[in-house]
C-alpha cells in the first residue's frame, strides 16, 4: 500500500494503554474498557517508550499472555512502566508478572485452572472491589499463580485453589486479578475494570459518540484544507459511516464512487443508490460493472483465486473512476480497529491466512493518495453507535455484514448469470422471512449459500434432479467466533418450502448447522 497515513485523528481526553502479552482476550479488554467510556488503545507490551509516552495514558492495564514468568524468553516489564508512577491493573500473566518484578513469589504451574471459580472478597471498600458482593463468580484461566505478595501489597480476594487471587498497593496504585474481569462469565467484570478506570485511575468517561464526531470533525477539516478527497461506498455500515463524517467535515469536496460488482445481493444496487441519496446528499459516481466481473470470473471455481480476481478488478475500476475526478488528494477508508490490531500483531503470532478479504475498506490503493480513516480506533458496535449519532437510520446502522466478494463466495463453484439469479431468489426469501419473524436485530448474518450439489427429487409427479441449497444464519459479537442461530423449526420450513416452491432450480434445502470455529462464516 503506497496510500501514506497521516496525523491521529484521535486525541482523547483521557486514555487507557493496554499493554499485550499475547492474551486471546486482549480485544475484548479494550472493549470492556470503551464500554465504561474510557478511550483506550492496545499495544504490544514491548512497544517503543516513546509512542506510549505520546499516547500520554492515565493507567496501564496489562494483558494476561501464555507465558510463564520463569520462561527463559518470557517478555518483561517494560522498564519505563513503573517510573511512570501511574496505575496499573495486571490481568493473569500482567499480575503474576508484576508479583515477580516487584519481589513477590510466583508459583510455577503444576496443571492449568481453567473455568468458573467463587471469589471471595477481603475488603469490600478497596477502590477495586467497591460497592461489589463479597463473593464473586470469575472465570480462571492460568497456569502459575501468586504464592506471596511483593513488599507493600494487600490480598484483596481468594479462591478455593488460588489464595492470592487479587492484590493491590494502594498507594502505588498497583492491582492484580488472577481471574478475568473481561470475559461475560465473571459476574460484575465490567464493574471491577469500572472501579479501576474511575476509582483509581480518576476517570471521567469522557468516551462518548458526539465527542468522537465533533473532534473528527475538525481534524479530518484541518488534515485536508481545501482538497479534495474520495471514498469508496459499498452501503455497509463502515464506509457509510466514515463517508458521513467526512462528508459533514468536507462536504462537497468529497465524492463518493459505489462500484456495482454484480454479485449484489437483489434490489441491493438500488437500495444502496437510494440511500446515499436520501441519507447522505453526497455525490456518488455509480459505476455498473456487473459485465466486467462476470466475464473476469469465467470459469473460476477456486475460492482464493475468485477474491483475488474481485478484489484486482475492483481497484482497477476505481482507480479509473477516481483520475476522472480531478484533483484529488485524501481517499476515505472504513478501516476498524479489529483489522489494525490484527496488522499490527501480524508479524508476532503466526497466523495463518484463512482468506484474502477484500473490502472497500482495504483498498490497496496504487494512487498517491493520502488516507483518512476516522474510524481506525474504533469497534464494530461503537462505528454504529456513532452511525446512530450522526442520524442515519437503522436500516443502516444495524445493516448485516456483506463480504466484499459478494455472492461469489456464497456460490461454490463457477459464478454464472443463472446462478446469481437463482441465489438473489432464495437468499431475498431468506431475508424476508427472517425479517417477517422479528430475528433480523438478534441475528449477525443470515443468507443462502448455493452449493454444486445437485440431488433427486420429486415435484407433483415427477423426478427432479436439482441444485441443494443451504441456508446460514450465526448469532455473533464481531464476526470472530460464531455460533449457528437456534432459528425456530417452522420459520425454517417456511423458508424451505418457499424456496421450492418459488425457485426453480432448487429442490433441496439443508440447514448449516457448524459454529465458527471450526467453519467460517462465508463458505468461502
Ligand atoms: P468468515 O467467513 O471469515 O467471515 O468467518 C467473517 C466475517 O467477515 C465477512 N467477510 C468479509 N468481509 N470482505 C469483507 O469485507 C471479505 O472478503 C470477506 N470475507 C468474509 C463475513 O461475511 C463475516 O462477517
Amino acid at each position: 500500500m503506497t496510500g501514506q497515513r497521516t496525523i491521529e485523528q484521535i486525541s482523547p481526553d483521557e486514555a487507557i494503554a493496554i499493554l499485550d502479552f499475547g492474551s486471546q482476550y486482549s480485544q475484548l479488554i479494550a472493549r470492556r474498557v470503551r464500554e465504561c467510556h474510557v478511550y483506550c488503545q492496545i499495544f504490544r507490551h514491548d512497544e517503543e517508550p516513546s509512542v506510549i509516552q505520546s499516547f500520554a495514558p492515565v493507567g496501564f492495564i496489562l494483558s494476561g499472555g501464555p507465558a510463564s514468568v520463569y520462561d527463559h524468553a518470557a517478555p518483561r516489564l517494560p522498564a519505563y512502566l513503573l517510573e511512570t508512577g501511574k496505575p496499573i491493573l495486571g490481568i493473569c500473566y500482567g499480575m503474576q508478572l508484576l508479583a515477580y518484578e516487584l519481589g513477590g513469589q510466583v508459583m510455577p504451574a503444576t496443571h492449568r485452572e481453567y473455568g468458573p471459580a467463587d471469589l471471595s472478597v477481603c475488603d469490600p471498600h478497596d477502590p477495586l472491589f467497591h460497592d461489589l458482593p463479597s463473593t464473586l463468580r470469575v472465570w480462571m484461566s492460568h497456569g502459575d499463580q501468586v504464592l506471596a505478595l511483593p513488599p507493600g501489597f494487600r490480598k484483596l480476594a481468594s479462591t478455593a485453589s488460588a489464595p492470592i487471587a487479587a492484590f493491590g498497593d494502594e498507594q502505588r496504585r498497583i492491582y492484580g486479578l488472577q481471574f478475568h474481569p473481561e470475559v461475560v462469565h465473571t459476574s460484575y467484570g465490567v464493574q471491577i475494570l469500572r472501579n479501576f478506570l474511575y476509582n483509581v485511575c480518576g476517570c471521567q468517561g469522557t468516551w462518548q459518540p458526539a465527542s468522537f464526531i465533533a473532534k473528527s470533525i475538525a481534524s479530518i477539516r484541518k488534515q485536508v484544507g481545501s482538497s479534495k478527497a474520495i471514498c469508496a461506498l459499498s452501503g455497509g455500515v463502515d464506509s457509510t459511516v466514515a463517508a458521513t463524517l467526512v462528508h459533514r467535515a468536507i462536504g462537497d469536496r468529497l465524492t463518493g464512487i459505489f462500484v456495482n460488482h454484480g454479485l449484489l445481493r437483489l434490489g441491493e444496487a438500488e437500495y444502496n443508490l437510494d440511500l446515499f441519496r436520501r441519507h447522505l446528499g453526497l455525490h456518488v459516481i455509480y459505476v455498473d460493472a456487473a459485465e466486467r466481473f462476470l466475464e473476469a470470473l469465467r470459469g473460476v471455481s477456486d475460492p482464493e483465486e475468485k477474491r483475488r480476481i474481485i478484489g484486482h478488478e475492483f481497484i482497477r475500476i476505481f482507480e479509473a473512476e477516481a483520475r476522472q475526478c480531478g484533483e484529488v488528494r485524501f481517499l476515505v477508508q472504513g478501516t476498524l480497529y479489529p483489522d489494525v490490531i490484527e496488522s499490527n500483531a501480524a508479524d508476532t503470532r503466526a497466523a495463518a491466512r484463512i482468506k484474502t478479504h477484500h473490502n472497500v475498506g482495504g483498498l490497496p490503493a496504487k494512487m498517491e493518495l493520502v488516507l483518512i480513516e476516522p474510524l481506525r480506533y474504533l469497534f464494530k458496535d461503537e462505528v454504529r453507535r456513532i452511525g446512530k449519532e450522526l442520524g442515519l437510520p437503522d436500516e443502516i446502522v444495524h445493516r448485516q455484514p456483506f463480504p466484499g466478494p459478494g455472492l461469489a463466495v456464497r456460490i461454490i463453484g463457477e459464478v454464472t448469470k443463472e446462478r446469481l439469479d437463482l441465489l438473489r431468489a432464495a437468499d431475498a426469501i431468506v431475508t424476508s422471512e427472517i425479517k417477517a419473524a422479528g430475528l433480523d436485530k438478534d441475528i449477525w448474518q443470515y443468507f443462502a449459500v448455493l452449493t454444486p450439489i445437485r440431488s433427486v427429487g420429486v415435484m407433483g409427479d415427477g423426478r427432479t434432479y436439482a441444485h441443494v441449497l443451504a441456508i446460514r444464519a450465526v448469532v455473533s459479537e464481531d464476526g470472530m467466533t460464531a455460533d449457528w442461530a437456534r432459528l425456530p423449526p417452522d420459520l425454517l420450513a417456511r423458508i424451505s418450502t418457499r424456496i421450492v416452491n418459488e425457485v426453480p432450480g432448487v429442490n433441496r434445502v439443508v440447514y448449516d448447522i457448524t459454529s465458527k470455529p471450526p467453519s467460517t462464516i462465508e463458505w468461502e
